[in-house]
């Protein structure tokens, strides 16, 4: 089985202490960091915009995949560029055009994100998937880390690999949401290839070890 790509989430981490979070990522053998935007109006939730964005880019040493959970992202596919997102991924329930936001997003020279909530089956994406890098899988109902894994993904997840098997797209499949080492190795099994851990890391007692178990799977 493949090794899957580790994206922490840095909204389970310590906001007193992001540098050290940040330097603890960089060491460790995760791949990504995982930046989870919310604006209290697509989600329940808002967590922190483009400041603490701009702090966390100085320390990090690796790949910014950010989450936006926000209405009409493209009001900010520019600034998220200027912020270094490597990939920049929207909801597919929050945007109207899907297909020109992602034009917008490449245009800028970012790769290609987009996230299904829980209730919104793969097959909407059916024909897109040439202008996607990553589909976000929501495992919980975005807002909030810490909820537990919704079990249907599983099949979810392997409806997408046949649908980019077929397509011979070269589209990654990442999973968000209540990931611990219990669901991790099942999940990467069904063809996921990028695991988002947030609470399952920063809440362990040696988050480095964490990552590196989770690598490992
Ligand atoms: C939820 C966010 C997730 C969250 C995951 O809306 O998109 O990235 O941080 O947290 P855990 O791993 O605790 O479920
Ligand atoms: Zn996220």
């Amino acid at each position: 089985m493949k090794n899957p790509i580790i994206a922490p989430s840095l909204l389970a981490a310590d906001f007193g202490n992001l540098q050290r979070d940040c330097e603890m990522v960089n060491a460790s053998a995760a791949d990504w960091f995982h930046i989870d935007i919310m604006d209290g109006v697509f989600v329940p939730n808002i967590s922190f915009g483009m400041p603490v964005l701009k702090a966390i880019q100085k320390h990090a040493k690796k790949p910014l995949d950010v989450h936006l959970m926000i209405v009409d992202p493209d009001r900010y596919t520019e600034t998220f560029a200027s912020l270094g997102a490597e990939i920049l991924t929207v909801h597919y329930e929050a945007c109207t055009h899907l297909h020109r936001s992602l034009q917008n997003i490449r245009a800028n020279g970012m790769k290609t994100g987009v996230a299904l909530n829980p209730h919104t089956p793969v097959g909407v994406l059916e024909d897109l998937l040439p202008e996607i890098d990553l589909v976000c899988l929501m495992s919980v109902n975005p807002g909030f880390g810490g909820q537990s894994f919704i079990e249907r993904t599983y099949s979810k997840v392997k409806q997408l690999k046949q649908m980019i098997v077929e397509q011979k797209t070269q589209t990654k499949i990442e999973i968000d949401g209540g990931v611990t080492s219990a669901n991790a190795a099942q999940l990467v099994a069904a063809g996921a290839d990028a695991l988002v851990a947030g609470s399952f890391v920063f809440g362990s007692d040696d988050p480095k070890a964490t990552i590196e178990a989770l690598k490992k799977i």
